[in-house]
């Protein structure tokens, strides 16, 4: 198995949401979870508890129960709340030219509810991948704390470039952390644990002009400033 340079599987990962119907070896799976185990976290707490699925029944389980929340009006069922509240600018603009990109690249029109509805729910049925990373923190360790939850974004991030060396495609998903509680009662989680995002991982559909998506970033002096 070929690995890669930091710089270029940094640069090169992108969320991708259209995979082949093929399972990724549990032994390539088991070095992923190895190499992310490596991120640093405060006193080396290693916060995250991740459920590994790959079982199809249980993936199709989720899913439909997601759905079908959601079909029937029901609300969100979260134990955390990711996406901001109040959505201020500049983010605000940044949110809506990404998912503007993708609705255009994709031949959309903005105001076809259904279809981005239907986009939407490929999350669910995790865009035809066979793999999902499951990332739970324990309830108590963010009980009035952040660090926990920097530690497990740090986490994601190697989740995913560690996917990205073993020549796999991935995407994460704030889409699952909404209807967290459903996951967990479908899955047999405890409720001490809240559930803060999924990672998809599999092997990328190249045919899939949805792939082709990269939204640009902001350039550096919108983010940074140099104190020299
Ligand atoms: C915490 C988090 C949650 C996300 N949730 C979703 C999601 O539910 N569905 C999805 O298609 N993309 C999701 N994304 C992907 C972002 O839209 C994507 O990372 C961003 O637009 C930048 O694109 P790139 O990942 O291709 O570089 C999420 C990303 C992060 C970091």
């Amino acid at each position: 198995m070929e690995t890669m340079n930091v710089i270029d599987a940094i640069k090169g990962r992108a969320s991708k949401r259209k995979y082949l119907e093929k399972k990724v070896p549990q032994e390539t799976i088991e070095k992923i979870l190895e190499a992310a185990a490596m991120t640093p976290s405060g006193a080396n707490m290693q916060p995250w508890t991740v459920y590994a699925v790959s079982n199809d029944k249980l993936l199709k389980d989720i899913g439909d129960a997601i759905i079908a929340h959601i079909e029937a009006g029901g609300d969100v069922d979260q134990h955390v709340q990711y996406y901001p509240l109040n959505w201020i600018n500049p983010y605000k603009k940044r949110r809506i030219l990404t998912g503007a990109g993708l609705y255009k690249l994709m031949e959309v029109d903005r105001h076809d509810d259904a279809t981005r509805q239907q986009m939407w729910f490929d999350n669910y049925r995790w865009f035809g991948a066979q793999n999902v990373f499951f990332v739970y923190v324990n309830n108590e360790l963010i009980n009035g704390a952040q660090g926990p939850l920097m530690d497990c974004g740090a986490y994601m991030q190697n989740l995913m470039l560690a996917a990205e060396g073993y020549g796999l495609a991935t995407v994460p998903q704030g889409s699952t952390t909404e209807y967290g509680k459903i996951i967990s009662k479908v899955m047999g989680v405890p409720d001490d644990f809240s559930l803060l995002y999924s990672v998809v991982v599999g092997y990328e559909d190249k045919s899939a002009r949805i792939n082709s998506y990269q939204p640009k970033r902001v350039k550096l002096t919108d983010t940074v400033t140099f104190l020299d």
